[in-house]
């Protein structure tokens, strides 16, 4: 089988410069819309230093991603059901487990995502934030980078300080940006334009706008009552927004970023995944 022709699923990481600008509420909710959409969608808590994506969906993660490492487990027993049927497999926080893995822990860790290649159609992954190597690695691999900006100065720099990276160091030709916490679409695609007047200035690289959320009060009350704002807030600015955007996935066709096709670092298909 020829795994870079033969794979299904394509890999959405979401990443920030900054922290705290609404990585975690957009991988959740885009992840739970695609669902709902009727896609077969994987959640992924990357960020292994503070997950928190199960606890925004209320769910009891008896067992982490640390497991299908330092457990050897296997990813059926990792798996969590979310809301439409969303499949999450749940970070572990503090465990000292990174992403800074040997290879050959790494190598394990794509092995068990190997046979969900082909049976999902998007797998949604949320990162910690912070240029480290090992993130990096992660987002690069992706097919689609979704780089998640607000309008703070300092996110701003920091987004620019992570596209130069991401752009420089490994070779992304195209990051997609969902402008977060916006006053409205209009000052969420004047924020666009000015950051990609910025990275055009100094960066060969393009930028698509898939779309803004609005800052939305309806986000912190999803998060007091652990339930996902596009399933308990359906008819929030913000889970209009979301659902916005995940309808943009659903109808894009994404071609692989460079690094893409390794799909989690998994150059060819392997076999005896369980
Ligand atoms: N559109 C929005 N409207 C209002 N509040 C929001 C919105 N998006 C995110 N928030 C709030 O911003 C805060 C940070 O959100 P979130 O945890 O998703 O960010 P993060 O980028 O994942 O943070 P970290 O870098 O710590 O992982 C939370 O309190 C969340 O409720
Ligand atoms: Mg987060």
């Amino acid at each position: 089988m020829n795994f870079r022709r033969d794979r299904n699923a394509r890999v959405i990481c979401v990443t920030s410069g900054k922290g705290g600008v609404g990585k975690t509420n957009v991988s959740v909710n885009l992840a739970t819309a695609l669902a709902a959409m009727g896609r077969k969608t994987m959640l992924v808590d990357g960020d292994v230093g503070l997950a928190n994506a199960n606890i925004l969906l209320g769910l009891n993660a008896p067992t982490t991603i640390a497991d299908l490492i330092t457990r050897n487990a296997c990813m059926k027993d990792v798996v969590i059901e979310g809301p439409s049927g969303l499949c999450v497999v749940p970070g572990h926080s503090g465990s000292g487990v990174s992403l800074a893995m040997p290879a050959s822990d790494r190598r394990r860790l794509a092995e068990a995502f190997r046979p969900y290649a082909d049976r999902l159609d998007h797998i949604v992954v949320d990162t910690a934030s912070g240029i480290h190597a090992e993130t990096l690695e992660l987002v690069a691999d992706s097919d689609t980078v979704l780089l998640v900006l607000n309008d703070e100065p300092t996110a701003f720099m920091d987004a620019y300080a992570m596209v130069k990276v991401l752009a420089s160091d490994h070779g992304c030709a195209e990051i997609a940006i969902v402008t977060n916490m916006v006053a409205s679409d209009h000052s969420g695609r004047e924020l666009f334009r000015h950051f990609k007047e910025v990275v055009r200035r100094f960066l060969r690289v393009d930028l698509v706008h898939l779309g803004s959320v609005p800052r939305d009060n309806h986000v912190r009350e999803a998060v007091f009552r652990k339930r996902c704002l596009v399933e308990a807030f359906p008819g929030a600015r913000a889970s209009v927004a979301f659902n916005k955007l995940a309808r943009r996935f659903v109808d894009r066709v994404t071609p692989p970023t460079i690094g893409g096709h390794r799909f989690f670092g998994l150059e060819e298909a392997l076999s005896g995944a369980c």
